[in-house]
């Protein structure tokens, strides 16, 4: 399947692993790309620029593939050095680039001035048109269904792609709630060049986190994500458990007392430590972990290979069989 998407990147599937926080190592990174998607690592994973440079290493010696980078910018007053970051990348000579968070514009000419490929995630139709008008290559466009933070909008992807796609001229790709061939073809039917997913990699044989997280997953229901930290305006779709039910008896409790709940009141049950826990330790009640409603159409742990090849299988059966077959 040749898309925008594909030929941009220069890779075989329109198939993107969004980065993930103590998820998007070089195991799964690689995996993806080996299997003809683009991995793409997580950069703030890696507690040092000097970590991810030998992350970036590490990469390179697993695949011969193309694979990128997540560079998302939090809020300022934890600003890690992002310059140094953006050095590790291009020294390590990633061509791609997938930002997050805050507008990146400060840091495109530096990146592209080195030949790397901008895809930036937004979960807007105006964030996106930004992501355009400051030169950004690509967007992935994430809709309310996204596991991680889906913005505060709460437009679903029913009505965001279609939307993206009525207003964009750069290429974009679906995220959030996409986990197999129909997710594809649905996504390429509304506008975009390809897909982003990030719940249904945690569940793959190569991705290096807990078995315990990957057996959740797959026992999980399309019913078991929880939004938190909405008052705050941080809103994440995580998945329930004890930890994420405490927090929102936590911002109930603030409302109901008149009071405006901060992060300080929460901030045991969704640092990263706890969040670390619950991915590498299998701890699964330790704290709040980022995922999407998709969880509910996870049923099995699958290699990379065999995930993606099912899902171009399956994408190309619909088209050829099922759509075409309608038109008589
Ligand atoms: C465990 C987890 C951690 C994530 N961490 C990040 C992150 O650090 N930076 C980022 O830009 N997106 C992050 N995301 C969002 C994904 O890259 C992707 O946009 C999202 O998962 C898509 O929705 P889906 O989970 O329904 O496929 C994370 C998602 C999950 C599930």
């Amino acid at each position: 399947m040749k898309t925008r998407i594909t030929e941009l990147f220069g890779i075989e599937h329109p198939i993107i692993q969004g980065g993930m926080h103590y998820v998007g190592y070089a195991e799964l990174a690689s995996a993806v790309s080996n299997a003809g998607g683009l991995g793409i690592l997580t950069a703030l994973t890696q507690p040092t620029p000097e970590d991810l440079a030998k992350e970036i290493a590490r990469c390179h010696e697993m695949t011969d593939k193309p694979f990128g980078v997540n560079l998302t910018f939090l809020p300022a007053f934890t600003a890690p050095p992002y310059p140094e970051y953006i050095d590790a990348i291009i020294d390590g000579g990633v061509k791609i680039v997938e930002t997050a968070g805050r507008n990146p514009a400060e840091h495109l000419p530096r990146l592209q001035e080195a030949g790397v490929k901008i895809i930036h995630k937004c979960t807007s139709v105006r964030h996106s048109l930004k992501a355009q008008s400051i030169g950004c290559d690509a967007v992935s466009v994430d809709g309310f269904e996204c596991g991680g933070h889906p913005g505060e909008d709460d437009i679903p992807n029913m009505i965001l792609l279609p939307r993206a796609a009525e207003e964009l001229s750069i290429p974009f790709v679906a995220s959030g709630g996409l986990a197999n061939g129909r997710s594809l073809v649905a996504s390429l039917a509304m506008g975009a060049d390809g897909i982003n997913m990030g719940t249904r990699f945690i569940a793959t044989q190569e991705a290096p986190v807990h078995e315990n997280v990957k057996q959740t997953l797959v026992a999980a229901t399309e019913l078991d994500t929880r939004l938190i930290m909405r008052p705050i305006r941080n809103t994440e779709r995580v998945l329930s458990n004890a930890a994420v039910e405490e927090i929102l008896k936590i911002e109930r409790a603030k409302a109901e007392a008149g009071e405006t709940v901060g992060i300080d009141d929460v901030r045991h049950l969704v640092a990263g430590s706890q969040n670390w826990k619950v991915l590498q330790e299998g701890q699964m009640d330790a704290g709040a972990w980022s995922c999407g409603m998709v969880a509910g159409l996870i049923h099995d742990v699958p290699t990379c290979k065999e995930l993606i090849d099912g899902i171009m299988a399956e994408a190309e059966s619909l088209i050829r069989e099922r759509l075409e077959g309608m038109l008589g």
